[in-house]
């Protein structure tokens, strides 16, 4: 720490002294010079005066003979005298009698001379002569007060200069004093402060220059120490405070930042001055980058809700809309958006809480839809108890039909002959009339019935007597294979024309079922892609199935993969649903997947859903519990 000399103390102080001590110092001998000089002053009259005293006598004598000899005498008895410039004597009616004159001596302090002592000094004196009132004469002297004083300049210069010579003497000396009294130990304690950090907790202390124990240094130090220590300890309290804070503002933080609402707050002007990380993950906007923006701007599908926040900011009106539509990437997802104003001592803005909905929505939708399902498979349950005795008593009736129109039975026979006429025209005008055919179609009719009653009637059977641990593999293989045999299968496709890629997991748990429905469950669901592949291709060229099966120690799942037709957005929902076909009549009944659907949920405890395949078709995936 450097300081300029012109700045120091020692400089100040020794400036201020010697500044002080010269003008005091010049006034005392400006002093002594005056008192110096009116004494000479009064020595030049005294001399003066003593001289023409002297001469007075001869003077006047000479004055009252008008005796020019002896008055010449007296003039040059006075003109021996130097500083004598002019000495006349004149008899009483101005007459001169004698007279001398000589110049003045120039000098470079003349004009000092002039100033001080003045320029000529003349003196006259009257001449008396014995009784004579009047005077006889009078002499005149002219005298140059410069050569009279001219000790006294030699002596004010010699004063002059001995007062700066100890002037400075005195300069030097205080100097040197002042530094090693003041300065020095001033600078050392500067020094001393400078090498403190009083951040640091040592106890560092600045040191007492020796000597100073209880002067103004000394107490300079002191007070120093203790500002230092007061500092420190206020430091520390400042720490410990903002410790504190940042413990409390990362536990707030976290809390904020853990839970699965985004959270926003905005300032009076629509600014943002809290995002948590849910809102940077559905906005794909950090923090730091949304801090102090506009909230429009950072989360454009908010501009919907400006009104409301405005609301919340200027009127402190809560607000809460449920299932938002906001599109994203082509997806729509659906959001509850909370607004509520900000207060601390008035309102300073508005909180924002934006919660995803569309997973609860999805699952409370699957809820209401399995719940419609449940009450619709128990209805046709309980429709087709009541259609399968009639239905029985029908396809046993035509069976007995059938067999009394037959031409080669005894019984038959006998009795077209007791109504008079053969069995032979009665069947010959049966035929006639077609109503073999009719008959025919009537058993198949009842058949087709009997067997989709049959189908309602697994909505009520529940789980069976043969629960057994079964391979997931086998079980799947043997559907395979049944699909492959079923020359049933509508719509003229042949299994053996679709590729089938198999993808199972080694090491499979088995499964606790009953063999007959997971084959069931699988053979419908093959089915359906068989059919769903056959129809977007018009054959089953270029078919495929990829068939996987995954598990772990709790559950296995099983998925079918079809490159078909794939199930429209719309349709996803529906096709669980019992009657729910997109097929013709006499193709599609609609109760292959909700009979499963049926069984896996209802028996198992398992689900049964569709995705779709991104490159067309869909994916049955059936989920099945170990246990
Ligand atoms: N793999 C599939 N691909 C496309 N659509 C399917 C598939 N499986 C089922 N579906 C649709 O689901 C509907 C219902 O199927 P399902 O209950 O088995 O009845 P059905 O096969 O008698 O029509 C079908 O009509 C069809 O529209
Ligand atoms: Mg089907």
């Amino acid at each position: 720490m450097g300081i300029k000399r012109r700045h120091s103390l020692t400089y100040k102080q020794t400036l201020v002294t010697v500044m002080t001590v010269f003008v005091i110092g010049l006034a005392i001998s400006f002093y002594q010079i005056a008192v110096d000089l009116k004494q000479e002053r009064l020595r030049v009259d005294q001399m003066v005066n003593q001289v023409l005293h002297v001469l007075k006598s001869p003077a006047a004598q000479a004055a009252f003979n008008l005796d020019n000899s002896l008055a010449q005498q007296v003039v040059n008895g006075l003109f021996d005298y130097p500083p004598v410039l002019q000495v006349e004597i004149r008899d009483d009616v101005g007459g001169l009698l004698a007279m001398a004159h000589r110049s003045r001596v120039d000098s470079s302090m003349r004009w000092l001379a002039d100033i001080l002592v003045g320029n000529t000094k003349v003196y006259q004196l009257p001449l008396k002569w014995s009784e004579r009132v009047t005077p006889v004469g009078v002499v005149t002297v002219s005298v140059d007060p410069y050569l009279v004083t001219l000790g006294f300049f030699d002596r004010a210069r010699l004063v002059l200069l001995f007062s700066i010579v100890q002037i400075l003497v005195l300069a030097l000396l205080l100097s040197i004093i002042f530094y090693v009294t003041l300065t020095k130990p001033l600078m050392k304690t500067a020094a001393s402060f400078d090498a403190i950090n009083p951040a640091d907790n040592t106890g560092a202390r600045i040191t007492m220059p020796p000597g100073h124990e209880g002067d103004e240094i000394g107490l300079l130090v002191d007070k120093g120490n203790r500002v230092f220590e007061e500092y420190r300890q206020h430091i520390w309290q400042q720490e410990e405070a903002e410790a504190e804070l940042n413990r409390l503002r990362n536990l707030l933080s976290n809390v904020v930042d853990s839970m699965p609402s985004a959270l926003i707050c905005v300032d009076v002007d629509f600014r943002v001055i809290q995002w948590n990380r849910q809102a940077e993950q559905v906005t794909g906007i950090a923090a730091t980058q949304a801090a102090g923006q506009n909230l429009t701007s950072v989360f454009p599908r908010l501009a919907q809700e400006m009104g409301h926040i405005r609301g919340a900011i200027h009127k402190g009106l809560s607000s809460h809309d449920q299932r938002l539509k906001f599109t994203e990437e082509d997806a729509v997802r659906l959001y509850d958006v909370t607004i509520y104003p900000l207060t601390t001592n008035g309102i300073d803005g508005a909180v924002i809480r934006v919660d995803d909905v569309t997973e609860l929505v999805r699952i409370e939708e699957m809820m209401i839809q399995s719940e419609k399902m449940l009450s619709v498979g128990g209805l046709a349950a309980g429709m087709a108890h009541e259609i399968n005795n009639p239905l029985a008593g029908i396809l046993q009736n035509i069976q007995v039909m059938q067999n009394r129109i037959q031409g080669d039975l005894p019984g038959n026979i006998k009795a077209a002959e007791a109504c008079g006429t053969t069995i032979e025209s009665v069947a010959q005008y049966l035929a006639e009339r077609k109503v073999y055919d009719m008959i025919e179609r009537i058993r198949e009719y009842g058949k087709r019935a009997a067997k989709i009653v049959d189908n309602m009637l697994s909505f009520s059977r529940k789980s069976s007597r043969q629960m057994e641990p079964h391979d997931m593999i086998g079980l799947m293989e043997q559907s395979l294979e049944l699909a492959t045999n079923d020359y049933s299968l509508e719509g003229g496709l042949d299994f053996r024309q679709i590729e089938i890629i198999r993808d199972y997991d080694k090491d499979l748990p088995p499964v606790c079922c009953e063999a007959s429905q997971i084959q069931q469950v699988l053979f419908n669901l093959l089915k359906n892609g068989a059919q769903a592949m056959a129809e977007h291709r018009g054959s089953a060229g270029g078919s495929r199935f990829i068939l996987r099966i995954r598990g772990d120690s709790r559950s296995v799942r099983l998925e079918i993969e079809d490159n078909g037709v794939g199930v429209p957005e719309d349709q996803v929902k529906r096709i669980f649903e019992p009657f729910f076909t997109t097929k013709p009549i006499g193709v599609g009944t609609g109760l292959g997947l909700s009979v499963s659907y049926f069984i896996i949920k209802e028996n198992y405890g398992g689900d049964l859903f569709v995705e779709p395949v991104p490159s067309g078709g869909a994916c049955f995936i059936l989920q099945l519990p170990c246990g």
